[in-house]
């Protein structure tokens, strides 16, 4: 669609004013969330599009970038997005999600505006409330180096991004009520590949007439490709016939590159492999993502898509690539374990204050939490952490804690579990400013579990079987464990991360599986500055009230003006206006009537 003129000029002036005045560019996006219509597995089915797209569009920005992404909600329920892995450094007033902001009523907009400071890498959005990410509205985030910063491998040939998750025929709304009433998901219906189903590589298996994922190669070249696990809550393996995939990239620090012939991606993780076309060119390739850790009924549930090469004739052909008596947790932890960081690529770090020796600081906070399966609390399914089951007031946290409204959430998360029987509560972590957290997560599921802070990035120092004790820390890795924001947890197993909290605000941690997620294992970590800094982000103009603050909320009158798709200020037509306007103000000093129009 074209942008009309004035918009242009709006953006032209916006971009030219940061130019000119901040340094770090902007960049618009226009989203409007709505249900669209979709086949993946052959059954028509309501998904959450993005401008009509499903995956939805790709946030593709450079580290610093301010991006601001007005979102308008199409749905029949409250939406708020949130973006996996970006920390929005002091400023949890743009994380979305129920503890940071009051949810987007359906029909309205909300317009969000964060700096993606000192971060690179690949990680996705999603919508966070009410299990919707059972029904999509995800999307890629890429965060590209800054021209002056070099990547520690020569530019790839082309940049794909791959999306794997379970997918059920269900709707989310269906989904939901399943895991309210203690109904297991069972077996997922399928696998998605960008949002597609698999290609029909077994005809008892696979229906006519599915659309497939196909990713075009030219041979000799090499890619990246940036693969996330957006699923509910099966754990995948990835793995393309073949082919190698070198390992360089997860969750925003670049690793130390190794070969591998699959990995496990679990729910919410993200990589990046660089893969080159070095196999004969005459044929096709699968590209396989199966669930990890299940019996043979779960054959069905696997995605397939196809690597072309451009002059290939011959379709891919044989069995899947198989696991070969891999298909074992201890082959998978082992796996986790060989991922390292490459602790001498130059790239924005995470956690400046935390980064490099992270091994040698002291730990001022050990928190050693504890999952449960699902259980009846009070006549519900529940899911807790160290005893507790999160329930989200209606006032944001974010918003009681601007306001002083007390009584709407406790500091008393326990730092483990505690010798009493499990209860529903709002209890949060209170984190120490600037001080370095061990948390220790002990797996008591029957399933892989994920778990994901929001803000900031950690290092995954330990995993192993059994039960964790001090004796544990032993097994450290105190030099090179990878910084990520979303780590696994084996079932019966404990994994270990050190996080600097150098970031204040109000920090989501919770179960990225979304049905333990969804019936209450999260707690948030309030991070105070006791000395409110500069660069500490306030209450935004535009934020929305709800709850007790309800009353401050003036109706929204429901026009939405922009309809321009994203706008983009390195668009060289705008590129160029803002270089005739400053070659003019050089030569006349136009500033004053920029300003005027302004
Ligand atoms: C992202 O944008 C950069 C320009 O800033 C471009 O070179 C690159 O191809 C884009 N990547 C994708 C995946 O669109
Ligand atoms: C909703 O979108 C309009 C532009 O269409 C924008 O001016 C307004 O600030 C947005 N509302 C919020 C609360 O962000
Ligand atoms: C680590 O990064 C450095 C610097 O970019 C690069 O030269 C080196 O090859 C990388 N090492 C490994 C093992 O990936
Ligand atoms: C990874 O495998 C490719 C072949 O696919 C090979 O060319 C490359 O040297 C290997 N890299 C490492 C770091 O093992
Ligand atoms: C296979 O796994 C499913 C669920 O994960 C379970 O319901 C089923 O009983 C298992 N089948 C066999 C043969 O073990
Ligand atoms: C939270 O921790 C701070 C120190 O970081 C302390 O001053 C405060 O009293 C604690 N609050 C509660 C309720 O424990
Ligand atoms: C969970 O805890 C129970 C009792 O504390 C224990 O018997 C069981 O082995 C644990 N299961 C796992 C998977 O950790």
């Amino acid at each position: 669609m074209m942008p009309s003129l004035s918009s242009w000029f709006f953006t032209t002036l916006l971009c030219f004013f940061d130019v000119a005045f901040a340094g770090d560019p902007f960049v618009f996006y226009d989203w409007t969330v709505s249900y669209i219509s979709v086949s993946p597995l052959g059954l028509k089915q309501k998904v959450i599009g993005i401008n009509g797209q499903f995956p939805g569009p790709i946030l593709n920005v450079t580290t610093n970038w301010n991006v601001v992404v007005n979102v308008k909600n199409n749905l029949d329920e409250p939406l708020l997005m949130t973006w996996d892995g970006i920390q929005h450094r002091k400023n949890s007033w743009q994380d979305g999600v129920s503890g940071t902001n009051c949810p987007i009523p359906a029909g309205w907009n909300w317009t969000y505006e964060f700096q993606v400071k000192d971060q690179i890498g690949s990680f996705f959005y999603f919508p966070s409330l009410n299990f919707q990410r059972a029904a999509g509205g995800y999307g890629g985030v890429i965060i590209n180096n800054r021209e002056v910063i070099p990547v520690p491998f020569g530019l790839p040939d082309g940049d794909i991004t791959i999306f794997l998750g379970d997918w059920y025929t269900k709707s989310h709304k269906e989904l939901r009520k399943d895991v309210e009433n203690g109904v297991d998901l069972g077996i997922p219906d399928g696998v998605l590949i960008n949002g597609l189903g698999p290609y029909r590589y077994d005809d008892n298996l696979v229906p006519n007439g599915i659309s497939y994922q196909i990713i075009n190669v030219e041979p000799g070249k090499t890619y990246r490709l940036r693969v996330h696990n957006v699923g509910i809550s099966t754990s995948l393996n990835f793995r393309i016939q073949n082919h190698n995939l070198l390992l360089v990239e997860t969750e925003g620090s670049y690793t130390v590159q190794q070969n591998y012939t699959n990995m496990d991606i679990h729910v919410g993780q993200s990589y990046s492999f660089l893969v080159t076309m070095d196999q004969n060119p005459n044929t096709d390739y699968y590209i396989v993502a199966s669930p990890r850790f299940v019996n043979s009924s779960w054959a069905r549930a696997t995605g397939v898509a196809i690597l072309h090469y451009s002059n290939s004739q011959t379709p891919a052909s044989g069995p899947l690539p198989s696991l070969s008596g891999e298909d074992d947790p201890a082959f998978s932890i082992n796996q986790a374990r060989s991922i390292r960081w490459n602790v001498s690529a130059g790239a924005a770090r995470p956690n400046p204050q935390g980064s490099f020796k992270y091994g040698e600081i002291t730990v001022t906070d050990v928190y050693v939490i504890l999952n449960r399966p699902p259980e009846l609390i009070n006549g519900k399914w529940r899911t807790t952490l160290n005893g507790i089951s999160y329930v989200p007031p209606s006032t944001p946290l974010t918003l009681a804690q601007q306001f002083k409204i007390l009584g709407v959430y406790k500091l008393d998360f326990p730092n483990r579990l505690m010798n009493r029987p499990p209860k529903v509560d709002t209890s949060l972590i209170n984190g120490t400013y600037r001080g370095f957290m061990e948390i220790i997560f002990q797996n008591n599921d029957t399933t892989v579990q994920t778990y994901h802070m929001d803000g900031y990035a950690f290092f995954v120092v330990g995993m192993d079987f059994g039960e964790w004790t001090e004796n544990s820390r032993g097994t450290y890795n105190k030099w090179d464990g990878v910084a990520r924001c979303t780590t696994q947890v084996f079932p019966g197993a404990w994994t270990a991360i050190l996080v600097s909290l150098d970031s204040a605000g109000i920090w989501n941690l919770r179960a990225e599986n979304l049905n333990s997620w969804y019936l209450g294992q999260e707690v948030y970590v309030q991070v105070v500055n006791p000395e409110k800094d500069d660069d500490e982000n306030s209450l935004p103009d535009n934020a929305i009230y709800c709850g007790l603050l309800s009353s401050l909320q003036k109706d929204q009158s429901h026009k939405f003006q922009f309809s321009v798709g994203s706008s983009f200020c390195s668009n060289s037509r705008v590129m160029l206006f803002m270089l005739f306007l400053a070659l003019l103000e050089s030569l006349f000093g136009i500033w004053s009537v920029v300003l005027k129009v302004n």
